[in-house]
């Protein structure tokens, strides 16, 4: 390795600090106790854990025989140095103290550092048949192409960001993933930082909220693509399709609508919505026919401004008017609204 590209990987592995969060048992619990029955005689595989810190890897230990498990597989990721497995394959005997000994475990030290991409860890990828976990943010966009290729069932945790990444709302869009129980949750997160008052700063700058070693994160939710009963759910709709309430947009056929509970029964054009609709998504229900994000308008065609509308931007938004916005004029001012999904209802 030359220097150069030594410094580059100590520079990516500080900077990937940021991935080191981990999930508490209560919120783990919460959400997985939907899933037991997806659970019996499969071989779960926590692939970005710890276990020593892991609550996942503790949640399916100390439910092992309650779940009817084959086999509990977590792998601990080391930067630069070879690291370890640790595998159960039978009940752990918890001395009626509910505490688990990783001494009783067993440890299988490894040739590679448990990247979930290297070679050893794909070929375990390979032999299990659910990979659960909350993966490091930073790799989102490799680490769920992985899963594609593979095609591995998962539940991973996320932030609601990565919905707004291209690759990731073509799955949804294709529905080859979708959100689970808990969506749009604010999570606490044990956090494993040295230095905390460096981690503190960061995380105000961006509105995260630090104390001792937990970070408060906005905007987490669970994806799968394990089938459930609360994606074929009905969403029960009462409003019927009024011009004055639904506007359409100035510069692309669709009507606005502000809050998911009010998509008319009635109305068969594009509606565009805001991205929380997700957690009510029934395929059978609505189509998905794009995600509208500031400037995605090479995709969808939205219109350039009209003349007469661009001077009002600047004014009233505090930047200039941008081809590419949607937007429909409200009291004589431009009105551009923030991330949108665009949906279809299916017609029966
Ligand atoms: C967000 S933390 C989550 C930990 C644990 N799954 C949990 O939720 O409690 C991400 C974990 O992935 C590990 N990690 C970071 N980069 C990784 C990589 N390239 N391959 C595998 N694991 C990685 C980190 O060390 C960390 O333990």
């Amino acid at each position: 390795m030359t220097k150069k590209s030594s410094n580059a990987n100590l520079r990516k592995a500080n900077k990937n600090k940021n991935d080191e969060f981990y999930t508490q048992l209560s919120d783990i619990e919460k959400e997985l106790w939907h899933y037991k029955e997806h659970f019996k005689w499969k071989t779960i595989f926590c692939n970005c854990d710890d276990p020593k810190e892991s609550n996942f890897f503790k949640y399916f230990a100390l439910n092992f025989t309650h779940l009817g498990l084959k086999k509990l597989i977590s792998t601990h990721y080391e930067t630069e140095k070879p690291s370890y497995k640790l595998e159960i394959t039978d009940w752990l005997d918890l001395n009626n103290d509910w505490k688990i000994d990783l001494s009783d475990i067993q440890k299988i030290n490894l040739k590679q550092n448990w990247d979930f991409r290297s070679p050893e860890c794909v070929e375990i990828l390979k032999s299990s048949d659910i990979v659960i976990t909350n993966p490091p943010f930073s790799l989102f966009r490799e680490y769920i192409a992985q899963l594609m290729e593979f095609e591995k069932k998962f539940i991973i945790l996320w932030n609601m960001n990565a919905i707004t990444y291209k690759e990731i709302f073509k799955l949804i869009k294709e529905n080859k993933i979708w959100a689970w129980y808990w969506f749009n949750m604010s999570l606490v997160f044990k956090s494993t930082y040295e230095n905390n008052l460096v981690a503190n700063l960061k995380f105000c700058e961006q509105k995260w909220y630090f104390w001792k070693n937990y970070i408060k994160t906005p905007a987490i939710n669970w994806f799968t693509n394990i089938e459930t009963k609360k994606r074929h759910e009905e969403m029960i709709l009462y409003k019927t399709y009024n011009e004055k309430e639904y506007p359409k947009y100035d510069n692309y056929d669709a009507i606005n609508i502000d809050k998911v509970k009010d998509i008319p029964t009635d109305y068969d054009g594009f509606m565009w919505v805001p991205i929380t609709f997700l957690d009510k998504y029934n395929p059978e229900q609505f189509e998905i026919i794009w995600l509208w994000i500031s400037n995605s308008w090479i995709e969808i065609w939205v219109k350039p401004y009209k003349e007469e509308h661009k001077k009002y931007r600047k004014e009233v938004q505090k930047r200039w008017a941008v081809d590419g916005d949607l937007y429909m004029i409200k009291n004589w001012i431009v009105d551009v609204p923030y991330a949108r999904v665009i949906i279809k209802k299916i017609l029966k």
